[in-house]
């Protein structure tokens, strides 16, 4: 099989390790990539948001799948445009991408559905937004409505800062926001696959969004991240799939715009039950990391059942025991000014470790076969072991081997669930 991934991110660099440890795939490519991925698959120097030239880039590779890695080549209609040119794809239309690419919308998807989630107060003017955070009081829940690379939401207890945050939104042309309640308890991550009528779930993983330890500092697109949940309750796979994803997958293809790729249920588990925070419309980052790592089952034909309709003909997933941690080594200044062109070195050391996995995020190649930052999150470095315990060890210690001046990392990835 000859596989296309599309994308930057260390999401893109585990989707194509994974594909490259399935015997069926013969030929990997990716569009553009990264030097990480490069060690894996062909890059091609194509626009990941242009869809024509990826679905030409498809066809002239005689590409068998396109997988989709980021949000937005899919509201951009990437996948569209390649299914168009009668590629199979795995990534939802630009229509069903709209889960992701409008809170909005996917509130009023989950309203149609029956879904649980916070109710939301959508709004275009200051002066409702002022009004709506009053009526739902601290902690300020304040989301743009559209894609906003990570930066779109905004929890804080002070109310001038989620009123700015508002403003900030809605200056922009067209914009709208979401005031919602907050959800109190643990966050989630769980993601469901969909050929447009039947779903398959991964394990949930759960992600540290926060830029430092015990969630101190902003949001950032997430810090690190680790499967299993020891402490999620028995049964909450089938709860999400029963009350939330098949759900909605019904409902859109009752709207005529079905979702095919992956259903990313962001979900808190509250003191009145499990509650969906947001959808996004791919896998996650850096979750994807940590539940790829722990499957068994063979990556391209699950993704080229979910590209073709006929998920209900796959045998049931197969996972490792294994336990699986992933640590963001993130540049000098992320989130908010995040520094590039710094040289990243001990790539090789961290990766020959056991158990260890470097895979790229925000890099770029230098001069003489150097590394260089090229991005906020720099890489996100895996770590596998037969408990979180071991994982979170192995993946310290491959952080431990990277030097990139300036750089910085949280130190509590999974370590309350790891019980260290
Ligand atoms: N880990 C958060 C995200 O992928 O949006």
């Amino acid at each position: 099989m000859k596989i296309l991934v599309v994308g930057t991110g260390a999401r893109e660099h585990a989707l194509a390790l994974a594909l490259s440890q399935d015997p069926a795939v013969t030929e990997l490519h990716a569009a553009p990539g990264n030097p990480g991925i490069g060690a894996l698959a062909a890059l091609h120097a194509v626009d990941p948001l242009d869809g024509d030239a990826v679905a030409a880039l498809a066809t002239s590779l005689g590409a068998d799948l396109v997988v989709v890695g980021p949000e937005a080549p899919l509201v951009a209609g990437v996948a569209d445009a390649v299914r168009a040119a009668g590629v199979p794809v795995f990534g939802p239309s630009a229509e069903a991408a709209r889960l992701e690419g409008s809170k909005a919308f996917a509130k009023e998807v989950m309203a149609a559905a029956g879904v649980p989630t916070a109710d939301p107060v959508v709004v275009t003017d200051p002066e409702r937004a002022a009004a709506a955070l009053d009526t739902f009081g601290a902690p300020y829940v304040v989301k743009d409505d559209g894609l906003a690379a990570g930066k779109g939401v905004v929890v804080t207890e002070d109310r001038a800062a989620a009123l700015a945050h508002a403003l900030a939104c809605l200056a922009k042309p067209g914009g709208r926001v979401v005031v919602e309640d907050y959800l109190d308890g643990p966050e989630v991550s769980l993601f469901v696959l969909s050929d447009g009528a039947h779903v398959v779930p991964l394990v949930p993983a759960q992600d540290f969004k926060r830029v430092g330890d015990a969630d101190t500092g902003p949001n950032t697109g997430g810090m690190g991240a680790y499967s299993p949940l020891p402490w999620a309750p028995a049964g909450l796979v089938e709860e999400v799939v029963a009350q939330v994803a098949q759900p909605t997958v019904d409902e859109m293809a009752r709207r005529g715009t079905p979702f095919a790729g992956v259903l990313y249920c962001g979900l808190a588990l509250t003191s009145r039950g499990t509650r969906v925070v947001e959808f996004n419309a791919r896998f996650g980052d850096p979750e994807t990391q940590v539940v790829l790592a722990r499957l068994a089952t063979p990556l391209a034909g699950v993704l080229l059942a979910a590209a073709t309709g006929r998920l209900a003909e796959l045998p049931p997933l197969e996972w490792r025991d294994d336990a699986a941690v992933t640590v963001v080594v993130a540049s000098s200044g992320y989130p908010e000014a995040p520094r590039t062109g710094d040289v990243v070195e001990g790539l090789a050391d961290a990766a020959a470790l056991p158990g260890v996995d470097v895979l790229h995020a925000g890099t770029a190649a230098g001069a003489d076969g150097a590394v260089l930052s090229a991005g906020g999150r720099v890489l996100s470095v895996v770590g596998t072991g037969p408990d979180l315990a071991a994982a979170r060890e192995a993946a310290y210690a491959g952080v431990g081997r990277i030097r990139l001046d300036g750089s910085h990392h949280r130190t509590d990835i999974a370590r309350a669930a790891a019980g260290a």
